[in-house]
Order: C-alpha cells, then sequence, then structure tokens
C-alpha cells in the first residue's frame, strides 16, 4: 500500500488540465466582489451545491457561467498561480495547461488580457513553485470553426507563447473535421496539436483527431475501447492518451471509480496517463487522483511509475528536459 508521501515524491506530470477548471468556489467570491460582480450564489456553500452533474454539458453550463468573475490581466494571473501552489503541494513536476480563450473573448475580455493573465504566471512557475509549464490554447468545438480560425490568426501574429493548440467543449455533433484548417494552421508554424476525442463522442472522432488534424496526444479517449482497431492502432503507435478518472466519474461517463477501465487500459499497452481535468470541479488534483486508483485498484509501485513514466514521455518537454524525470 502507497502512501500519501509516496504519491507526492511520484514525478508527476499533468497533460490535461483547464485552468478554468481549476476556479475554486472561494476565489470566485473574493473575484467577485474584487470585480464588483453580482453572481447568483449567496454564499460558498449554495455555490457547491451546484457541483452535481448529470453529463458534460450540465458541467460546462456551470464551468462557462463562473467565469464571469475573470475580468483582468491580475485575475488571470491569481487563478493560475494559485493552481501552481496547488500543483507544487501535489509534487507536480511539470503541467502542460489548457485554457479556453474563446470563453473570455466571447464576453468581452481581450484575448491579450486573458492569455497574457495566465502566461505571466506560467512564466514564473519554475521559479517561484518548481513546477515547469506550458500553455496550450484550446478552442470551442460547439463554436463555429471560422471564430477559431480568427483567433488562431490572432495568436500567431501577436506571437503568443503557446507550445500548441488543442480541441474541446461540448462534444457530441462537434467532429474534429470542421476544424482541419485551424489545425493546419496550427502545424504550419510549428506548434503541437491535441484534441479532446472519445470523451462522450464515438471512436470515429478520435479516428478524425489523429488522421485528420495529426494530434499527438488524444484528451480522454477512453471511448476508443469500442474500436478495436483503433485500440491496436493507439497502442502499435504509443498514442498518449490523457486519461481523467474523477473527471469520468463525476461527468457520469464511467459509473463509479471502481468500473473504470483505467487498469485495463494499463494491461492492454496504451500509452495512458492520468491526469485532472477540471480538479476544481470533479473533487480533486493530480494527487488525489493518483491516491484513489491506488486505493481502487491496489495499484503498486510499479503500476504509478508506469503511469507517472508514461505521462513525461507524452510531454512536449525535450528529451533532456524529460531526462531527470525518469
Ligand atoms: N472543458 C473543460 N473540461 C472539459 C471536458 N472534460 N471535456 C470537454 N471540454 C472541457
Ligand atoms: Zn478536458
Amino acid at each position: 500500500m502507497l502512501t500519501p508521501a509516496q504519491i507526492h515524491d511520484l514525478p508527476k506530470v499533468e497533460l490535461h488540465l483547464h485552468i478554468e477548471g481549476t476556479l475554486e468556489p472561494e476565489l470566485i467570491m473574493q473575484l467577485a466582489e474584487r470585480n464588483g460582480i453580482r453572481v447568483p450564489w449567496a454564499d460558498i456553500e449554495e455555490l457547491r451545491r451546484q457541483y452535481e452533474f448529470t453529463d458534460l454539458q450540465s458541467f460546462l453550463n456551470l464551468y462557462y457561467a463562473n467565469m464571469a468573475v475573470l475580468q483582468t490581466e491580475a485575475d488571470f494571473a491569481d487563478l493560475t498561480r494559485a493552481y501552481l501552489r496547488r500543483a507544487q503541494a501535489a509534487g507536480v513536476r511539470h503541467a502542460e495547461i489548457f485554457m479556453d480563450p474563446q470563453a473570455h473573448t466571447v464576453r468581452g475580455v481581450d484575448l491579450a488580457t486573458c492569455v497574457n493573465g495566465v502566461a505571466s504566471a506560467l512564466a514564473e512557475s519554475e521559479a517561484e513553485f518548481g513546477v515547469s509549464s506550458a500553455l496550450i490554447v484550446t478552442f470551442l468545438r460547439d463554436r463555429e470553426a471560422a471564430e477559431a480560425l480568427t483567433m488562431m490568426h490572432d495568436l500567431i501574429e501577436m506571437r503568443a507563447p503557446i507550445v500548441g493548440i488543442g480541441l474541446d467543449s461540448a462534444e457530441v455533433g462537434h467532429p474534429p473535421i470542421d476544424f482541419v484548417e485551424v489545425f493546419a494552421l496550427a502545424r504550419e508554424h510549428g506548434l503541437q496539436c491535441v484534441a479532446h476525442a472519445g470523451e462522450e463522442g464515438p471512436p470515429e472522432y478520435v479516428w478524425q483527431a489523429l488522421e485528420l488534424l495529426q494530434v499527438s496526444r488524444i484528451d480522454h479517449g477512453i471511448r476508443s475501447l469500442e474500436d478495436e482497431v483503433l485500440v491496436d492502432h493507439l497502442v502499435t503507435h504509443q498514442i498518449p492518451l490523457t486519461v481523467c478518472p474523477f473527471s469520468n466519474v463525476r461527468l457520469r461517463v464511467i459509473d463509479t471509480l471502481a468500473d473504470h477501465p483505467l487498469p485495463a487500459m494499463l494491461a492492454r499497452g496504451l500509452a495512458v496517463t492520468v491526469n485532472s481535468d477540471d480538479p476544481a470541479y470533479f473533487g480533486g488534483y493530480l494527487d488525489d487522483n493518483f491516491m484513489a486508483l491506488t486505493d481502487t485498484f491496489n495499484f503498486g509501485a510499479v503500476e504509478l511509475a508506469t503511469l507517472a513514466r508514461n505521462a513525461v514521455q507524452a510531454s512536449f518537454l525535450t528529451a533532456d528536459a524529460q531526462a531527470p524525470l525518469l
């Protein structure tokens, strides 16, 4: 049985973390007060009572609504620093962090305000918290691809400090194929590509993300298991899947943690990694996910080391930067 200290000391890398999903109720209330924004909740307890989800969309509704309190560059920087502090406490060594700029620009926040706010905190992450970091901008697949394409051009023009792009938000009915042009432009500019696929959507979306968007990682991807040819492909090419156990349970993709296919995925030879997705909403950060998996599946040092190593190797760190974590 592994102890919390052993989980802490595992060289953990987080590859699937939405910075807006780290917005804790306490910070929502603080930022609401600082910015003079009225929130529909009387207090933190009432807000916390909203954190019961029936599916991805029911979560996204609250996730986007709560972002109203993020207004200034300082708000985005404070949010990011709060996450980095918690990541440091969890023993996270490197984090590749998603942000959803469209969720902010649609409500009148400048692209530069949100990107620079997050990026300014990340620029100090290693010095301040001992956590190296990289930023990945994710596009909202339930909005027009033309809007994403315009934003991609804007990000290139402003030389945004990003390593890659991703695709997220409501999946079903919004296939990767719609975003081919956006991802081609990103690749032309040397950016890495990832996409959420096979969370609620079918295996076909995972194929599209791989073949049409040419992503190097699949975010979630657990519905890949429904397509044995796809599983073979993912194993053969060792394509990393950034799996998020707590998220899958809270969004009812899986009934309980004990039903999670992660052990079967590992046994099948998939390049599985463990991540926290939106930890403020789903009941825990990366260390909590690892601890719960250990308790539920009786994982020992070997399984945990494999999961940690998979994440290091799936990261966009150079081989030199990966070496001390392996
Ligand atoms: N945005 C934030 N969390 C997400 C998730 N789990 N799936 C899709 N989009 C998201
Ligand atoms: Zn996600």
